[in-house]
């Protein structure tokens, strides 16, 4: 059996360039559902002057164009959705051309993050994981086989700045760690989150499964992250510590959407939302069990590469 033929929707997009990129790399043929106005953006018309240069068909179309979907999924298999968080129930349109095309044996919507289902903010995150836990049932409803990839944090997102809010970089005298900083996270970087998503395209196992990401070496306490980095620079630093009532309240107090890396931050390292649960066999799979050979980049290795830029 040939290489699914894999259709990605966001390939201009932060995640989705990588998708399409670790879907080239893995040999599927490739295709991208390109909005025209992308071409007159010139690092978007960059990106995708690259991947037709790789070998990626492009097609142009649009989420809301309901027969341009079809068309695409007509030449497909797979379909990968990355539009961005805001644009989640946007997706409907997909499930419906989907259903209408008739031949896709698999869909991979736009979550790439925590658990829609686990999350433990939902009076808080203004249904950011509500909609995408909506667009799970709406895939299930229709029974459309799919694969959800439940990545965790990117590795671009807090990490730079060590979990440090409003910061770019990460501390080098104080630093502030929410809870009691014993709780773990996960970061995995973004192509190496397009890689396992690739390689879960044509696994039988990752079928109406959610693959989880918890790669050895990228699940972290805030504690343990400014230990590493005290290691690295060689120097201990000042702990402020914010309760779980106090980072609430600040929560409580700043404006939605300037609120939400707080809330995200909550999410993960005050309540565990990423690692509070094992992965159960009759719903998930662990992707670095799935794939041991898959490099990754560890979160010690992404720390190094900011030490190198001070
Ligand atoms: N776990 C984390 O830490 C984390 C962090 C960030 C994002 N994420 C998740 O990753 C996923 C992707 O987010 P992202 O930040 O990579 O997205 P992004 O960079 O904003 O890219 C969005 C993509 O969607 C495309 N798009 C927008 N409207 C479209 C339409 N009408 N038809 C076709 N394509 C359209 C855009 O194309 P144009 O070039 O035409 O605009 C672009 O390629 C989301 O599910 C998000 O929640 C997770």
């Amino acid at each position: 059996m040939g290489k699914s033929r894999v259709l990605i929707i966001g390939a201009t997009g932060n995640l989705g360039h990588q998708l399409a990129k670790a879907s080239l790399q893995s040999s599927h043929p490739t295709f991208a559902l390109v909005r025209d106005s992308a071409f007159s953006h010139p690092h978007k018309r960059h990106i995708l002057q690259t991947l037709s240069d790789a070998g990626a068909t492009l097609l142009e179309g649009s989420i809301e164009d309901e027969s341009s979907l079809v068309e695409a999924m007509k030449q497909v298999d797979v379909v990968i959705c990355a539009v961005s968080s805001k644009q989640v129930l946007d997706q409907k349109p997909v499930i419906k051309a989907i259903k209408r095309a008739g031949c896709i044996k698999k869909f991979i919507p736009s979550e790439f993050g925590l658990d829609p289902e686990k999350t433990q903010t939902s009076d808080l995150d203004h249904g950011f994981y509500s909609r995408k836990a909506e667009i799970r049932h709406l895939i299930e409803a229709e029974g459309i086989p799919y694969t959800y990839i439940s990545c965790n944090f990117f590795m671009n997102y807090l990490l730079p700045s060590l979990v440090q809010l409003g910061a770019k970089t990460p501390p080098m005298d104080k630093v502030t760690i929410f809870g009691n900083g014993n709780v773990k996270g996960v970061f995995v970087k973004q192509s190496d989150i397009a890689a396992f998503t690739i390689s879960a395209v044509d696994d039988p196992r990752t079928l109406n499964k959610v693959v989880y990401l918890r790669p050895p070496g990228n699940v972290y306490s805030m504690n343990e992250l400014v230990e590493l980095w005290e290691s690295k620079i060689g120097k201990k630093l000042d702990k402020v510590y914010v309760t779980e009532e106090e980072l609430l309240k600040k929560i409580k107090e700043t404006p939605f959407p300037d609120n939400m890396d707080m809330v995200f931050i909550y999410s993960a390292f005050v309540k565990g939302d990423q690692t509070y649960f094992d992965i159960e066999a009759s719903g998930g799979v662990d992707g670095t069990q799935l794939y041991p050979h898959q490099k990754y980049t560890t979160i010690s290795e992404y720390l190094d590469t900011l030490l190198e830029e001070k």
